[in-house]
């Protein structure tokens, strides 16, 4: 499956078909999530592999008024200042990644009606992040292991577990390193201990089926560019 414009409202029915058929949805129906089925979710994601079994994640899922209020505290502290993760944000790219990341922010844009040069919208379409894109529910991956690499691939695992879990029960998925912007603001709103480092979010919900937003399924590189057999 390439570049083009796919529903995916629906429920995958086997792994293959969540990861064909899942994509970043930034458009979310009001509609909450029945809470049996988040503990299905993230109960199950619980599997995920990790170094030595060490499982160095901890998951926060916010739903209703504390969900409304740190949504408020994070657009809020957005629009005061630039973001201070704890994380290492990367700063530099080969250039054939940087050419699918400037690819990628032209189709957004384009689907979300956004002129490139239009940077008041363009920033207005950023802070959509902390609204969490009009999700239901919010959720926060967090981590008291110093950070190194092999960290890394473990929440890497744990987060497409959840991503793919989320298509099986119907529901979409934004992963966000934004939401690991103003750690700060999630620890007061999360009252978490400050060696909880707050590595990333994502936002999840049903999908609002009529959006354009959700209906772009973005390229990837050929299998045989990628993948060698000797
Ligand atoms: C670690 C990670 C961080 C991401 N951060 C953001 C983010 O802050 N905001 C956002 O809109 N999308 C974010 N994304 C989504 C990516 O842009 C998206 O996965 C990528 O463009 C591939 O598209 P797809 O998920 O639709 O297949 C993130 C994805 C990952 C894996």
């Amino acid at each position: 499956m390439n570049s083009e414009m796919i529903s995916i409202h629906e429920t995958a029915t086997t792994v293959s078909e969540a990861l064909e058929t899942r994509h970043s949805i930034r458009d979310f129906l009001p509609k909450p999530i029945p809470e049996e089925i988040l503990q299905r979710v993230f109960g199950k994601a619980l599997r995920s592999p990790s170094w030595k079994n060490s499982q160095p994640w901890k998951v926060h899922i916010v739903n209703g008024t504390k969900r409304e209020e740190l949504a408020k505290d994070l657009v809020q502290a957005a629009r005061q200042s630039p973001p201070r993760p704890e994380t290492n944000w990367p700063e530099s790219y080969p250039s054939d990644a940087k050419k699918r990341m400037f690819d990628l922010g032209m189709k957004i844009y384009g689907v979300a009606g956004i002129e490139r040069k239009d940077k008041e919208a363009r920033d207005q379409f950023m802070l959509r992040n902390f609204e969490f894109f009009g999700a239901p529910t919010a959720v926060f991956i967090t981590s008291k292991f110093e950070l190194n690499y092999f960290v890394g691939i473990d929440l890497g695992c744990f987060l497409q577990s959840i991503l793919l879990l989320a298509r099986e029960e119907g529901l979409g998925t934004c992963p966000q390193a934004a939401l690991g912007a103003f750690p700060d603001v999630v620890k007061n709103a999360l009252q978490l201990p400050n060696e909880e480092k707050v590595i990333l979010g994502l936002s999840i919900g049903y999908p609002k089926p009529d959006s354009d937003l959700n209906r772009f399924h973005t390229p990837r590189e050929s299998a045989e560019e990628l993948i060698r057999f000797y």
